[in-house]
């Protein structure tokens, strides 16, 4: 998944596009040893290591580095191509996230196909990036934790934090830091499709920052494309080319409308419902976040109920329909002045172990950076103009360290994801999305020659979170057949928002 900030928390391209591409050294053609997985899980899963070139751009280097890759074995005959799966962040380890989405995703596929992941560069074992390691509250503390729009000094603070970040992320990584971008990530998947000895054509599916590494490795290998799903789609421009990433909320608001809207359509399932409408209920929202922020209610006697977090956790839940109704409960306490099931809530929301790597691949990979402020005041005010009611939400966090950043990826993807691919990818993105809006899925696939992009007429973070029969069924006849929808395509979930069945 795209990170989620928690509290504490071409034309007719036929070369590869990227910027040492004439003098990549490649792996050499290994089979693949596999074994049992060091890892708590009753799945049928397989391990194995591959060793790939450390620095893919320097000949004169022979350091390898182990991938360690996780197999998720076809459940039917006869076996066609393994599909490499990413589960974004970018950052997002693959071994452990095999665990949690194999037996959602492999069913979808068809299960004729072995699903095969790994530890991308800067995760798990393989480069893991951390600048406080065996820390996290040393990079929490740095941190800081507020949202900019929480007091009109935050910015600056936000800058000052960075710039802590910055120089201690560039002090401890500074050897293998710059080893850890998405070109080279492109790289290592492009070894694990030669190692497996199949056709040598690359079979992905990539979901959230998955659809960056997918966009990128598509561009730098476009005739090496057999099936590419990206579903959840971020704005691979604005990953490489600008400070932020302000078009990330650009369905934020409409998802939170819809949550309000879904309430009152199934008061029976929210909480918040009563007898509002939903112009009602919006005026209270407002009041509401107005209140957290300005006049914040004290919890248990001991602790201020606090805007960033209270805002952070809503746009956590955004991404995840069938906790909906408990979000709205939470919220109607808090109204009657019972912050007791917000606050548990917070406290259950688990700390992403992932939140370092991703600073490390996106922060390297951004090609801009500054010593001043100031520059980033235009991507501010896109931010603003972006996302009435969450713009706050991801400005700082990422933005601000990156633009302090000490070292740069030692390869990045430099064209402009205009490309013509030997087989069309299947674009996938929801309606209504808090963190990758269809408006990116549609600038994505625009560059795409051939590509079709299937509309998810659903809610929260990817298609898989509110399913669709319909779209699942489309993503299988693709891996099946290649079969594409009819552009303009769009899946109706399975259960309307608010559903009881929903949540089962
Ligand atoms: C590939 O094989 C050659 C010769 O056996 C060896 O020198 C080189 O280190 C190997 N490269 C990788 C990436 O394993
Ligand atoms: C392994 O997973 C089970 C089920 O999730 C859990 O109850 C158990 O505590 C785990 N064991 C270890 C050693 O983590
Ligand atoms: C809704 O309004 C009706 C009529 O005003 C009232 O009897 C009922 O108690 C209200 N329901 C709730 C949940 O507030
Ligand atoms: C808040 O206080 C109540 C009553 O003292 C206690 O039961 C509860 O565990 C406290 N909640 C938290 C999250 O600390
Ligand atoms: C895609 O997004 C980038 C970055 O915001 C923008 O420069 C470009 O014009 C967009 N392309 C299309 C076709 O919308
Ligand atoms: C979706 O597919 C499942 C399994 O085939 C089926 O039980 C269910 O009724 C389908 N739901 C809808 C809404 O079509």
């Amino acid at each position: 998944m795209i990170f989620s900030k928690t509290l504490l928390p071409l034309f007719l391209l036929l070369v590869p596009h990227a910027s040492k591409a004439a003098t990549v050294r490649r792996s050499n053609n290994t089979d693949i040893k596999w074994g049992p997985c060091k890892l708590n899980t009753t799945l049928p899963v397989q391990c194995a290591q591959l060793p790939v070139p450390l620095d893919y751009t320097d000949k004169t280097r022979s350091d390898t580095l182990n991938l360690d890759l996780i197999k998720y074995p076809a459940r039917k005959q006869p076996k066609r191509g393994s599909i490499l799966l990413n589960f974004g962040g970018p950052g997002q380890d693959g071994l452990e996230s095999m665990l949690a989405y194999a037996e959602l995703m492999g069913p979808t596929t068809g299960g004729y196909h072995d699903l095969i992941s790994w530890d991308p560069r800067g995760t798990g074992k393989t480069l893991r990036f951390s600048c406080w390691p065996d820390d996290t509250t040393g990079y929490y503390a740095a941190m800081g934790n507020s949202l900019a729009g929480s007091a009109d000094s935050t910015v600056g603070k936000l800058w000052a934090e960075g710039s802590i970040i910055a120089t201690r992320c560039h002090d401890q990584q500074k050897e293998t830091g710059q080893f850890v971008g998405m070109a080279f990530v492109a790289r290592d998947m492009m070894s694990i499709v030669d190692a497996l000895n199949e056709d040598g054509m690359l079979r992905y599916w990539g979901i959230s920052g998955g659809t960056t590494l997918g966009a990128t490795v598509v561009a730098m290998f476009p005739d090496r494309v057999e099936r590419v799903v990206l579903d959840g789609v971020m704005n691979a421009h604005e990953y490489y080319n600008s400070f932020g990433e302000p078009e990330m909320v650009a369905s934020t608001d409409a998802t939170w409308e819809e949550f309000m809207r879904g309430c009152i359509a199934t008061p029976n399932n929210c909480a918040l419902a009563k007898n509002r409408t939903y112009d009602e209920l919006e005026a209270v929202m407002t009041e509401l976040f107005d209140t957290v922020r300005n006049n914040p209610p004290v919890f248990n006697g001991t602790v201020v109920f606090s805007y960033d977090l209270f805002k952070a956790h809503i746009f956590s839940t955004l991404y995840s329909p069938s906790d909906w109704p408990g979000l709205a409960q939470a919220l109607e306490d808090v109204l009657q002045g019972n912050l007791e099931t917000f606050v548990s809530r917070v406290l259950a929301f688990s700390i992403p172990s992932q939140d370092q790597a991703i600073l490390g691949i996106r922060c390297g990979d951004k090609k801009l950076r500054t010593n001043k402020l100031s520059d980033l005041e235009p991507v501010f005010e896109q931010y603003r103009k972006t996302s009435k009611w969450f713009w706050d939400w991801a400005w700082g966090y990422d933005v601000t360290p990156c633009a302090q950043w000490g070292f740069e990826a030692k390869e990045r993807y430099e064209g402009d994801f205009q490309v013509k691919t030997k087989n069309p990818v299947l674009f996938v993105s929801n309606s209504f999305d808090p963190v990758t809006p269809l408006a990116s899925a549609k600038n994505m696939s625009s560059g795409f020659e051939g590509s079709v992009l299937l509309t998810h007429n659903g809610h929260g973070h990817l298609s898989l979170t509110q399913p669709s029969n319909c779209t699942n069924s489309i993503i299988q006849n693709y891996f099946l057949e290649g079969k594409l929808p009819a552009p303009g395509t769009v899946c109706e979930p399975n259960f309307p928002l608010f559903d009881p069945a929903a949540s089962m």
